[in-house]
């Protein structure tokens, strides 16, 4: 019996937790338990073009220099766009950063843009499972034109929002949803019954932490695979931030998290529910509610992730890690 491997397009800002999400899924493609069609990006963390440079040299370190890679619209729906050197560090990888080979590699690629791989992932794909790890910006622009893009897609899963919970960017606002709040609402609003969004929220993400112990034991898993040159510089800047906010020196992994929820490689509860985000008011932005009592009456849009394995989690990082270093 053949078992067929899920095709995954990843869009996504990296970003320090987006990369190693990046390294996760190389090491579950070289296995053969999935097929990584395509790698687009968003401006976030760091601009579009930025984050496709970094996309692009995380992959080739992961021998996946076939793996395509574009990026996505400049910038948010209607606000204008905030970034964080803060959180990521100056090109988006705390301390590491892209050589120029990078950046002309997605130059040279620039002919086939973000729109075009994606439908052409989706006519070759029938179950196509897109993980959002940025903000919503191109899944929203992609769905004014392919409308709805969920009846289009096998499975669709966001990192964001902070859904009734305090935020990590305003009181009650989580980055992405907070960075383009008009295309996580747009998105909310346009998603198709047929298939509800999984939504890994911060209060589950930020549970999943990395710390300088539980670096060094997935350093010794990768060995001497190339991808080692970045892991320790980006983390170092990371666990430099989250001490800086008062959360010690260890760093949440929400994308990574992500992507193995997305994948169902680890145990986690959700509940179906519907979905809103505050675009208008300057001081909710990017506000995410759940309407868990059913207020308003409304369908279903989302399958809200409310906890997850996070022991298992990181055991699937170091499995995935020994993938690709065995590759
Ligand atoms: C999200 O914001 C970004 O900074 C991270 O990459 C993650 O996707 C967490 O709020
Ligand atoms: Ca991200």
């Amino acid at each position: 019996m053949t078992v067929s491997r899920p095709a995954v397009l990843i869009d996504c800002d990296p970003g320090i937790d987006d990369c190693l999400a990046l390294v996760y899924l190389a090491g579950l493609h070289h296995a053969g338990e999935i097929e990584l069609v395509g790698v687009t990006t968003t401006a976030g963390n760091v601009e579009a073009f930025q984050t496709a440079a970094n996309a692009r040299w995380i992959l080739d370190l992961c021998s996946l220099a076939d793996v395509p890679v574009a990026p996505g619209q400049p910038g948010p729906l209607k606000v204008d766009l905030t970034t964080t050197p803060e959180t990521h560090g100056p090109t988006g990888l705390g301390y590491a950063t892209a050589p120029e080979t990078a950046a002309a590699a997605v130059t040279a690629a620039g002919d086939r843009d973000w729109r075009q791989m994606w439908v052409e992932a989706l006519e070759a794909h029938a179950d196509l499972q897109l993980i959002v790890t940025g903000p919503v910006t191109n899944l929203a622009a992609f769905e004014e034109t392919h409308s709805p893009a969920a009846a289009q897609f096998g499975a669709i899963s966001i990192m964001g929002g902070a859904v009734n919970y305090r935020g990590n960017t305003t009181p009650t606002a989580e980055w992405n949803f907070w960075v383009d709040p008009h295309a996580a609402a747009q998105h909310f609003h346009a998603a198709a019954a047929n298939v509800l969004t999984t939504l890994c929220s911060l209060e589950v993400t930020e549970q999943f932490l990395i710390t300088p112990q539980r670096l060094e034991e997935i350093m010794e898993v990768l060995g001497e695979h190339p991808v080692t040159q970045i892991l320790p510089e980006a983390l170092r800047f990371y666990f430099e931030f989250h001490k800086a906010q008062g959360e010690g020196y260890q760093a949440q992994i929400h994308d990574l998290l992500t992507c193995m929820i997305a994948l169902g490689k680890v145990d986690y509860a959700a509940t179906e529910t519907t979905m809103d985000v505050e675009a208008q008011s300057p001081l909710l932005r990017g506000t995410s509610v759940a309407d868990l009592r059913d207020h308003w009456g409304r369908a279903d849009n989302a399958c809200l992730v409310t906890s997850a394995d996070i022991e298992a989690a990181h055991q699937e990082f170091a499995r995935g890690c020994a993938l690709l270093a065995s590759h």
